[in-house]
């Protein structure tokens, strides 16, 4: 070997040797667990916020549509779609290589009011109904196939005592507007995993209408992969065995567990007090909105604790889990700062206004119980 080229071998293997490590993420941490997963919002996807971009790419092999594809945004109009948000969501995440989560196809919430009903504004049949929900899905799944992995189809159809919930869809198509959501989505993209979501599934009568009906339809042979626990939880509630119970139960029915739309909330509730007064405003009230300049380290400790001791709970079922998703990717964009009262300052995700990884939650997770 020459000189010149043995120099030059030298100098390349000292670089491979004091390459820095590539800095790990919360998707590297769990890589051998479950998908990562963060519901975003129209700016996180444009490419116009490269704070956004950068903290997605480092921790996040999931992503999940936060408000953008829901009916009300991406269908406004009998005639009219809007796929902006739906398109750089798609990109963003193929770009990312992430498995890309669309949410949600029939749901009460968020969905025009003309869709229950006629041009003279009265209710619609249960075939019209039928086939307005069918042709959404139709342009929906339609324009995303092959891209969006896994479709929340139906999303809180009961009430926590089990029962139906009594909506639009209920009132006027029955039980099976839930089989015909199901059929015609897998109809339109027969790759896609297909799932039903809900909140409270740690409730166990809310749970066993969520499997008494997931399991009829796999009966009837229509594609349902998996419940979506969507876990809004409190500092101290529900506790780890609700939760744990909940995911035994939902494996051993045969489904895909997933914890969907993760966040812990700090903050007081008014409806956790009897007779609180609707009248005063909470977000300017101390009490009610007490940590507007900083969460206090020993709060931050117990939301750390918190989180760890779910992941640790969420890891140990790792073998159920397929996918853990933060509701909003870090504190300063999530809905919680505006529900159940507007204009407050929550911190209920793992990162926080500045997109830092809260200190302490790798350390916690190393720990022994
Ligand atoms: C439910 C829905 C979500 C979102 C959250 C709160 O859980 O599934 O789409 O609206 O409420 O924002």
């Amino acid at each position: 070997m020459n000189h010149s080229r043995f120099l030059i071998a030298f100098i390349f293997l000292g670089a491979v040797a004091f390459q820095a490590p590539r800095e790990q993420g919360l998707k590297d941490e769990f890589q051998s667990d479950f998908f990562i997963g963060a519901a975003v919002n129209a700016r996180q996807v444009d490419g116009s916020m490269a704070s956004a971009d950068s903290l997605l790419g480092l921790h996040f092999n999931s992503l999940t549509s936060e408000n953008g594809l829901k009916w009300i945004n991406v269908h406004p109009q009998e005639e009219e779609f809007a796929f902006e948000f739906g398109d750089n969501y798609v990109k963003k995440g193929e770009e990312m290589g992430a498995f890309i989560v669309g949410h949600t196809l029939v749901w009460h919430q968020q969905v025009p009011d003309w869709v229950f009903r006629n041009q003279e504004g009265t209710f619609l049949s249960k075939e019209a109904l039928k086939a307005r929900m069918e042709s959404h899905i139709q342009e929906v799944v339609g324009r995303y196939k092959g891209q969006i992995d896994g479709w929340d189809v139906v999303n809180e159809a009961f009430e926590d005592d089990g029962s139906w919930r009594k909506t639009h869809w209920y009132l006027l198509m029955g039980e099976e507007y839930i089989s015909h959501a199901f059929k015609k989505a897998y109809a339109v993209d027969p790759q896609a995993e297909l799932y039903y979501n809900d909140y409270n599934v740690w409730k166990p009568e809310k749970r066993k209408a969520i499997l008494n009906m997931a399991q009829m339809l796999r009966s009837q042979g229509i594609r349902i992969d998996g419940i979506g626990m969507q876990g809004h939880y409190r500092l101290d509630f529900p506790s780890l065995d609700q939760i744990e119970a909940a995911i035994e139960e939902i494996h051993q029915a045969g489904f895909q567990v997933m914890i969907t739309e993760l966040d812990v909330d700090v903050l007081p509730r008014p409806s956790d007090f009897e007779g609180a007064d609707l009248e005063i405003s909470y977000a300017d009230s101390p009490g009610w909105n007490s940590y507007v300049d900083a969460l206090p380290a020993e709060i931050e400790d117990q939301l750390v604790s918190r989180y760890a001791s779910l992941f640790k709970l969420f890891k140990k079922h790792s073998d159920k889990i397929s996918r853990v998703t933060f509701w909003g990717l870090h504190d300063g964009s999530t809905w919680l700062n505006n529900w159940p009262v507007r204009g407050r300052t929550n911190y209920p995700l793992l990162f926080d206004r500045e997109m830092l990884l809260k200190k302490g939650f790798l350390e916690k997770m190393q720990e022994e119980h």
